[in-house]
């Protein structure tokens, strides 16, 4: 099938628009090292120019097939919200944000119905979890100046860590990409100690149906009703 690599003359000139063939982002993600981090379910990636998600769909759908090949099935749903919440992506255009988003969204959900037989709506707490995992770590922003290009706002992100002992219990950590990059952050919100550690998350399985802790800072709960923490 032919790509549309271009939209317009303009959008190339002003933003730098030209999508890497399906192909070649394939060939990028088969990089020594790169390529494992793929298979590693927890392994955070963060796509700096994200596009329509190019980069983000194809590192997902190898995440998800790690899952089925990694995993015993009781533990599919967990695993495959661990996978979603550990992809990040930044893009300046508002347009090309919302495609990106509805195409992870839509490769969850075509997965999701593909390997566990069921198809989710919006009512299901997995669904739920999916669609608020991508709208957080999928955002819109100038990631040269780690704002929002229209509020000037500076770009948060969340770790969802997973807390040791809890295989599906997700502690949530705010931090600023400038913090991450090594900036200082000018912003009233209080940066936690640590929190730029991803850490490996434990193998072993068990589900926990319960939000277990909130705090002000940091808060836990587990991952597949995430989206009740909100905001
Ligand atoms: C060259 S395209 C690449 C898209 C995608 N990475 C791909 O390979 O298909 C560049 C994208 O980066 C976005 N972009 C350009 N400058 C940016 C910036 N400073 N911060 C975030 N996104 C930016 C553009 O809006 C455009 O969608």
């Amino acid at each position: 099938m032919k790509e549309n690599l271009i939209k317009s003359k303009q959008r190339v000139q002003k933003h730098g628009e030209v999508f890497t063939p399906a192909w070649m982002v394939q060939k990028m993600l088969d990089t020594p090292g790169v390529k494992e981090a793929c298979e590693n379910v927890s392994a955070t990636f963060l796509e700096p120019s994200a596009g329509d998600g190019n980069f983000l769909q194809a590192i997902l759908e190898r995440k998800l097939e790690a899952v089925v090949r990694q995993f015993d099935k009781r533990n599919w749903k967990t695993k495959s919200l661990v996978a979603l919440s550990s992809i990040y992506g930044i893009e300046f255009l508002e347009d090309n944000l919302e495609v990106a988003r509805s195409r992870m969204f839509l490769c969850y959900l075509d997965w999701y119905e593909k390997n566990l037989r069921t198809r989710l709506n919006s009512k299901n707490n997995v669904y739920r979890s999916a669609h608020y995992l991508i709208h957080k770590n999928i955002v819109r922003g100038n990631t040269l100046t780690q704002q929002h290009p229209v509020t000037g706002e500076p770009i948060w992100f969340n770790e969802w860590q997973m807390v040791k002992g809890h295989p599906s219990l997700v502690r949530k950590i705010p931090f600023a990409l400038s913090e991450l990059l090594g900036k200082e952050v000018e912003d009233d919100r209080t940066v936690v100690e640590g929190q730029l550690s991803f850490s490996d998350i434990d193998d072993e399985f068990r589900i926990e149906d319960e939000a277990v802790e909130k705090t002000d800072k940091i808060e836990e709960i587990t991952i597949q009703k995430v989206y009740l923490l909100g905001d």
